[in-house]
């Protein structure tokens, strides 16, 4: 299937001030150089937020991470789980469509879903509340056929039993998830063989419906609310802890300021994103503090290179992490790195 952003976009994105502390300890995971590994988690969160994955957040989250776009647009095409399309605002149902689900009714649960949600896949409802695909197998064939809806599978399905938990879900009610004929999990239809006094007594659902059952939602998108992300690599445990990119408002600031330029030289700023470690977010962020030019980079001393790692708002220790100055001193006296020339073959940035 082919996999790309929608037509119509929002014009920015942001993260919520909680998704924002949350993104930012998810990142301090990971070892200086590697902070691309978050970019699952971070993604995830976004379109937990938005609900789908825009083009904006997409370029957020590789701008938090100092990525190329187009490695971002990469990951989230790549994977189903991200919905690069607007989706319903209470579900969006996932009918498996492979061969255990298929030969089982899936295409009964399709018809089902063509009627009540919308003609096509991908569509929004005319209500605005559902949306739904055909996907690939999710690992529950011996529940066959199933739907994963929202959190939760939806298992042992028949066309009126899909119809009925549209009708529970659209007036706000949770159903249960798991088998919906009465297994208990996978165990064989004609009832449970083994451990059959100790399911019978002490267990009604198995682990996973009972979890969603527990926390009686199944369809609720993260919003910031949950338990905070520890941290105790950082010394915290109670709270997602700032990045180590990020600089505390209330941080003294140490080291001395550069000399900043109001505007770029006659004959317009340098390229900075030819310097490995500056991409177009940090490109902007060193304009506004005055800097425009390799060789302003290129004669930082250390006290100065002190100041602009403490002042670069989010991504902190950078012109350090990255050896800006060493990379500037090439571009400044007309060399070429090998990361400046494939910028300047298009092969890093989009523009
Ligand atoms: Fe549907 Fe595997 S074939 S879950």
């Amino acid at each position: 299937m082919l996999r790309r952003l929608h037509p119509e976009q929002p014009d920015s994105f942001a993260f919520t001030p909680a998704n924002q502390a949350w993104a930012e300890a998810q990142i301090s995971k990971y070892p200086e150089g590697r902070q691309a590994s978050a970019i699952i988690p971070l993604l995830w969160r976004a379109q937990e937020q938005e609900g789908w994955l825009t083009r904006p957040a997409i370029e957020h989250v590789a701008e938090m991470l100092d990525m190329a776009y187009i490695r971002a647009l990469e990951v989230a095409s790549f994977y189903f789980m991200f919905q690069l399309q607007p989706v319903g605002s209470i579900a969006h149902i996932q009918i498996c469509g492979t061969t255990s689900c298929m030969i089982c009714g899936a295409e009964d649960l399709v018809a089902v879903c063509k009627d009540k949600i919308a003609p096509r896949a991908h569509e929004v409802s005319a209500d605005g509340k559902f949306s739904w695909e055909e996907v690939e197998c999710l690992g529950s064939c011996a529940n066959a056929p199933m739907a994963q809806i929202g959190k939760d599978y939806y298992e042992d399905l028949t066309a009126d039993k899909l119809r009925d938990l549209l009708d529970a879900l659209a007036r706000g009610e949770v159903p249960t998830p798991g088998p919906q004929n009465g297994r208990f999990a996978s165990e064989p239809k004609s009832g449970i063989t083994s451990l059959t006094d100790y399911v019978n007594a002490q267990i009604k659902l198995n682990a996973s419906a009972a979890l969603a059952t527990d926390i009686g939602d199944t369809v609720k998108r993260i919003d910031g609310t949950e338990v905070p992300l520890n941290t105790p690599w950082l010394g915290k445990t109670d709270a997602p802890a700032k990045s180590k990119t990020a600089p505390a408002e209330t941080e003294e600031t140490t080291g001395t300021q550069p000399e900043a330029l109001a505007a770029p030289r006659e004959g317009g700023a340098d390229d900075l994103k030819q310097i490995s470690g500056i991409g177009p977010k940090l490109e902007k962020l060193c304009n506004s503090l005055g800097f425009y030019h390799f060789d302003q980079i290129a004669n930082w001393t250390p006290e100065e290179v002190a100041w602009v790692d403490q002042n670069l708002k989010g991504f902190k220790g950078r012109v350090t992490r990255d050896d800006w100055v060493s990379q500037a001193k090439v571009l400044a006296s007309g060399g070429e790195t090998d990361f400046a020339a494939r910028v300047k073959k298009g092969s890093v940035y989009d523009n």
